[in-house]
């Protein structure tokens, strides 16, 4: 065990050293949390990244979240560090975190499904190549299931000279709402080995959240179960979105509103109210990921019936984006060509600056394939949405600012949810833009009647359009 003394706080004594290899979306918030609330561990936060590591040193972080700064203030350089110096956090760490990305795999084998495991493999040979004593290797990226019989074969193929536990503690923070997740989760799952050093292992991690957790939200398992529990938690969430958009389509139809429908179901104690808003399709890097790396296991084992049914979830997703898109091109009289349109929002949710697997990408793309004008706004994702455009962003307008995104606008799409778009002088908006004036309103945020009042042609997602034509 090593023994640290915290820099600043010369009171606090630093007895474990943590590592976390990966200082992206959910390496840097949740050892933040682990740093604040528990003096006694050093934290350090290593990643390939230089310009990531060197965001996280100061007030500008790498990732937009409420509250992070905050929270990563008060650990910052006491017990919480910051480097690229991912040897030397290997080296001196009594437990590791692995926390790389596993995106979907986009070349051979299981291409288009499986999910990359390149990233991880490596950390793990980094791991074997530098550590000369024993660790903790704890998997917080989400993983296939029997990633950690994998992992243990790397791991201990230098034979028995130093022994590694793998740990299975996938994370479930959502992004815009990160710190409140961490810091009151629904549950934190912990899977071990069923062996005296797993158990053992596995309680060592169970210490390190019971100093803010209440222990009946620490929830232990198999290994196997840890691992895929989280790919099945991610599947359900999606499934309810998917669930509740494809119902927004017959709602368009019937005249009924899905918003009531939604209400109604949720009402349902055994359905549950959350979960449940009819939107222009799921993004965000893991729902798609997850699922098709869930299809693709169900497939390796045979399980077509079963990988079939979780497909369909990502198909309707589709299904909802391209809808949306037709939709707008059939309402604006069936051309779009030269028309400027205004997507309010590319994030793929509020409060984050995260843009990947956003539905604006697709609804972009798809409109200037039309070769619509398009205008995006965002109050925190221009960076990242320009990077998303590629070669297509030469072609579009972006602002921070919507009453200018607007102006002269034939149609304003919602893609994001931001808070922001619901106070907008939305008078102003339809007095500067061309006439007729439309509103899609994929996320289902604005007071519609309001603004079919005001003059707008209003879209919404699962209720019958406001038409003034
Ligand atoms: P991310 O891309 O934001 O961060 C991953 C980081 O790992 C990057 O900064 C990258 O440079 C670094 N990295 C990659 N290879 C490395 C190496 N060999 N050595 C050091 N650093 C390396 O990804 P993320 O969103 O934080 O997701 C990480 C994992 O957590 C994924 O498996 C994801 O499925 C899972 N997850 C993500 C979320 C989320 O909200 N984003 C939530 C729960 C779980
Ligand atoms: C999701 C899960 O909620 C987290 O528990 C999980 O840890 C994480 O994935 C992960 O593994 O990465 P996240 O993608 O950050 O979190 O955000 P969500 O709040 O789940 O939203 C995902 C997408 O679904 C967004 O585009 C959101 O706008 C959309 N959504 C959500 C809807 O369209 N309708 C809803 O009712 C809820």
């Amino acid at each position: 065990m090593s023994s640290f003394r915290n820099p600043r706080e010369r009171t606090t004594e630093m007895t474990k050293c943590i590592a976390c290899i990966g200082a992206g979306y959910v390496g840097g918030p949740t050892m933040a949390m682990i740093a604040m609330k528990c003096p006694q561990y050093k934290v350090h936060v290593v990643d390939v990244n230089e310009a990531r590591i060197a965001a996280w040193k100061t007030d500008d972080l790498p990732i937009y979240e409420p509250g992070l700064l905050e929270v990563v203030k008060a650990a910052r350089d006491r017990n919480l560090f910051f480097s690229t110096d991912i040897d030397g956090a290997i080296r001196e760490a009594d437990i590791i975190f692995v926390s790389v990305n596993t995106p979907t795999k986009t070349f051979g084998d299981g291409a288009g499904r499986a999910a990359d495991l390149q990233y991880w493999e490596k950390v793990a040979r980094q791991i074997v190549r530098v550590a000369a004593s024993p660790k903790i290797v704890v998997e917080k990226s989400t993983l296939p299931v029997k990633t950690a019989q994998t992992m243990e074969a790397i791991l201990n193929a230098a034979g028995d000279r130093i022994h590694f536990e793998v740990i299975s503690n996938p994370e479930f923070l959502a992004e815009g709402t990160a710190v409140q997740d961490l810091l009151h989760p629904d549950r934190v799952l912990i899977g071990s080995r069923e062996t005296p050093a797993g158990l053992k292992a596995r309680q060592e991690i169970v210490d390190i959240y019971a100093t803010w957790v209440p222990a009946d939200k620490i929830v232990t398992s198999n290994v196997w179960s840890a691992e895929l529990s989280k790919l099945v938690a991610n599947a359900f969430l999606a499934q309810r979105i998917s669930s509740i958009n494809s119902i927004s389509a017959l709602c368009e139809k019937t005249e009924a509103s899905v918003r009531e429908v939604a209400r109604a179901v949720g009402m349902d104690s055994r359905v549950g109210p959350r979960f449940l808003n009819a939107s222009v399709g799921f993004g965000g890097s893991c729902f798609k990921k997850d699922i098709l790396n869930l299809v693709y296991i169900c497939e390796s084992y045979g399980l077509h019936e079963v990988a079939r049914y979780w497909e369909g979830v990502l198909a309707m997703n589709e299904y909802q984006e391209s809808r949306f898109v037709k939709a707008m091109i059939r309402y604006m009289f069936n051309t779009i060509v030269d028309k400027r349109i205004a997507l309010f929002g590319f994030a793929f949710k509020a409060d984050t600056s995260d843009t990947r697997q956003s539905p604006a990408i697709f609804v972009a793309r798809k409109l200037l394939d039309e070769r619509a004008q398009v205008v995006v706004t965002d109050p925190r994702a221009l960076d990242n949405a320009r990077l998303d455009l590629g070669d297509a962003a030469a072609g579009v307008q972006f602002t921070d600012d919507p009453y200018q995104a607007a102006r002269g606008a034939h149609a304003v799409a919602i893609m994001t949810e931001w808070e922001l778009y619901r106070s907008l002088d939305w008078e102003r908006i339809y007095a500067s833009m061309e006439k007729p004036a439309f509103v899609f309103d994929g996320r289902n945020i604005l007071d519609h009647q309001k603004l079919f009042g005001m003059g707008f042609s209003v879209f919404p997602i699962g209720s019958p359009p406001l038409k003034h034509f």
